[in-house]
């Protein structure tokens, strides 16, 4: 309606002085949906400024208040749920289900950070000094953890408050503050979601909200001094924040190329389920997708058959009605989808299903024999094409996986769990799934990708644990 959401900063909400704003087109109408300021490096420059001052204070605050405003928040939070979720379905398209489910898990994951946090920040450790050789029983130290400073978080489009409040809530609870870069396909999402956290009363400044064009703030927020870590969830541009950041510690989540082995003696039908919903949830447009299936070619035409079956059954359309597969969030998203489809097509793949696109929305589509000279062998769609590649050994499909740039999750299929054990310590991935398609969640599991899908662990603990520094006392005895 031409009006414009305003940005956070200082406990207020306000207009950017540049007075350009920053459109956010709907995936399903291709229309314009909603508007967010386009802020100013002076304006990102003043949130990271107060936010270093806030956070002085913020540190000295008591554990359990801080708990408690989390948990006060995780509440709201909660209570919001229903206009947060409209928002994910009107900016990204996330089915009208998943997208009240993606709010509610993150009331749970701040709550549960809290809780998490009171305990591991709460223990510190005592040393003595008489266990190293040369020494006296004459120095004790005492270990706590100390927060960073500000933390700059930057989630993705496909969890624009899930993937935020996981990098929120654990820098809060340790006693940082907290810049957040909302994506512009979500910023109205996590704009709603971070008033849960205005109402729940945080001091001002703790936690600010800076929209607009990462070509205008992107490098700025990223290199600025007054940033003491990044938590980045996102694409290539994490590798180029990487390499640009200062010497801060950098939790980085990139993507992944994630590989379903299926070994003969697998229960085909648990597999069929797994990739169906491995692959097609939310269109594919998860970093933990199962992107593509090396499956054994003994039992390849008995899994095609039940999942083209289960394919068939997906509906599409909006989100709104829920559809299992909905629009992808972009048109450059949906032309980089279609080239790869056309790449296979022209290099022999057998399509399952006929391929077809209306604007954004793309037909699930199964690929069978896939080869490794296609792209789509080794790219991440991000959208719901899944490849099939079949295989006359196990050791073909851990080549296969192992040799992709990423090594975020993976999983195998077999009822031999000795073998799963070994095909597991094989792959180079942060995780293996044995009979279940890749996740992140429970959002307390750590969750981490090898290679170029990124550095640093996630899940509740270890980011916290991330967010912290260790701080020694030594008491010398005379
Ligand atoms: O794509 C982001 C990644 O964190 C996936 O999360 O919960 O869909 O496995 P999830």
């Amino acid at each position: 309606d031409g009006d414009v959401f305003k940005f956070y900063s200082e406990g207020e909400w306000k207009n950017s002085s540049s007075g350009k704003s920053v459109s956010i087109i709907n995936p399903t109408t291709r229309k314009t949906q909603y508007k967010v300021q386009a802020c100013t490096q002076e304006e990102v420059n003043k949130a990271i400024e107060n936010a270093k001052s806030a956070q002085k204070l913020w540190a000295k605050t008591p554990l359990w208040k801080r708990a408690e405003l989390l948990h006060k928040a995780a509440a709201i939070l909660k209570e919001h749920k229903a206009p947060i979720a409209e928002c994910l379905v009107k900016e990204i398209a996330k089915p009208a289900k998943d997208a009240v489910t993606e709010v509610v898990r993150s009331g749970d994951l701040v709550s549960y950070c809290a809780e998490e946090g009171v305990r591991i920040l709460g223990e510190g450790k005592f040393l003595v000094s008489d266990s190293f050789p040369g020494n006296e029983r004459t120095k004790y130290c005492l270990t706590s953890k100390i927060p960073l400073g500000v933390v700059l978080a930057i989630p993705p489009f496909n969890y624009p408050v899930n993937l935020a409040v996981s990098k929120i809530a654990p820098a809060l609870i340790a006693g940082n503050s907290l810049v957040l870069k909302p994506p512009t396909q979500g910023a109205v999402a996590a704009l709603h979601m971070v008033h849960c956290f205005h109402l729940a009363g945080f001091p001002k400044s703790l936690i600010s909200c800076v929209t607009g064009k990462g070509s205008e703030i992107g490098d700025f927020l990223t290199m600025h001094p007054g940033v003491n870590c990044i938590s980045f969830t996102g694409g290539d541009t994490g590798i180029a924040i990487s390499k640009k950041a200062g010497m801060i510690p950098l939790q980085m989540e990139l993507g992944g190329k994630d590989a379903c082995i299926v070994l003969e003696d697998a229960d085909l039908d648990l597999v069929a389920a797994n990739i169906v919903k491995g692959g097609f949830s939310y269109s594919g447009q998860r970093c933990t997708a199962v992107k593509v299936v090396l499956v054994m070619e003994s039992i390849a035409d008995a899994i095609v058959e039940k999942v083209k079956a289960k394919v068939a059954k997906l509906t599409v359309g909006p989100p709104e009605d829920d559809c299992d597969i909905t629009p992808v969030v972009s048109e450059s998203s949906a032309n980089f989808i279609e080239g790869l489809v056309m790449d296979a097509k022209q290099k022999g793949a057998t399509f399952c299903q006929e391929y077809k696109r209306e604007g954004y929305l793309i037909w699930p589509l199964l690929l069978d024999n896939v080869r490794p000279d296609m792209r789509i062998a080794w790219e991440e769609p991000f959208g719901p094409v899944l490849p099939v590649i079949r295989i006359s050994s196990v050791e073909e499909g851990i080549h296969h996986c192992n040799a992709s740039n990423f090594g975020l999750q993976g999983c195998v299929f077999t009822r031999d769990i000795n073998k799963a054990m070994l095909i597991s310590d094989a792959m180079e991935t942060g995780t293996v799934q044995i009979n279940s398609a890749p996740a992140r969640g429970p959002d307390h599991f750590p969750f981490q990708g090898l290679k170029d899908s990124g550095i640093g662990s996630q899940g509740i603990t270890n980011s916290i644990n991330m967010m912290t520094k260790i701080k020694s006392t030594v008491i010398n005895l005379p």
